[in-house]
């Protein structure tokens, strides 16, 4: 992907709709067949998040997500991005919510500035189609995870299976990287050291909801 494919008009359009549940879920229904209401219903996961916990979100993107965070939350959640203007449009959405624990940092997903073993929470939404290198992405959500921590994610999948999925979803071009198909995403989870992740399909979305494994996060980078 070029370093900042958000900054174009795309990604303004991008950011201002993901920021509106009903007005994505219409246009992902009708570009791809794909129902992103259990995208945001996964961000209930944030509030599940104990007191004095860590939630890493990589790639935050404008800042979706942060719906999730209560601001009085006494949690420290760490938003990561590789894109400038994304960048700046997250820092620009955690303040509009009052969220001070927000940290938005410019960090690569596979070469997250933090702590093994320190993350309650990793969210990866919308980033495993666009890694160049996203079984990298995935062990290092796995690096930073506590032991059975939580991974909870959105990717768009390569396929066959409409024509629409052929159309949309063309693997190294626009903002897209390899992506894989579903059976491959599960496996590059499980090399990762996710196993047996829940997952849910809609079309050429896949959500999935895995526990690092026991002791994962312990090795240093
Ligand atoms: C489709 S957007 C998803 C953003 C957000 N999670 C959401 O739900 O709207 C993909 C994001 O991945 C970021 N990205 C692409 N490659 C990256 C990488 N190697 N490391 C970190 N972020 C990356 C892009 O800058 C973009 O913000």
């Amino acid at each position: 992907m070029a370093r900042d494919f958000y900054a174009s008009p795309f990604g303004v359009a991008f950011s201002t709709y993901m920021e509106r549940p009903r007005l994505a879920r219409l246009i992902s229904r009708a570009s791809f067949g794909a129902d992103t209401k259990p995208y945001y219903d996964s961000m209930g996961a944030i509030a599940e998040v104990p007191d004095g916990g860590t939630i890493v979100d990589c790639p935050c993107g404008a800042g979706p997500a942060f719906r999730g965070l209560r601001p009085e939350a006494a949690v420290r959640y760490v938003a990561a991005d590789l894109s400038p203007s994304m960048i700046r449009r997250a820092r620009k959405q955690a303040s509009r919510r009052g969220l001070t624990s927000v940290e938005v940092i410019e960090a690569d997903a596979t070469a997250i500035p933090e702590q093994a073993g320190s993350a309650d929470l990793f969210l990866s939404y919308w980033g495993l189609h666009c890694f160049n290198d996203p079984v990298g992405a995935l062990a290092e959500a796995a690096r930073i995870l506590k032991p059975g921590g939580r991974l909870v994610g959105t990717c768009f999948l390569r396929g066959k299976e409409s024509l629409r999925q052929r159309l949309m979803i063309r693997p190294h071009t626009r903002d897209f990287g390899p992506v894989g198909t579903e059976e491959e995403v599960l496996e590059w989870m499980k090399a990762a050291g996710f196993d047996s992740p829940s997952t849910q399909r809609s079309g050429p979305m896949l959500l999935f909801d895995a526990r690092g494994r026991a002791g994962q996060g312990q090795t240093a980078p």
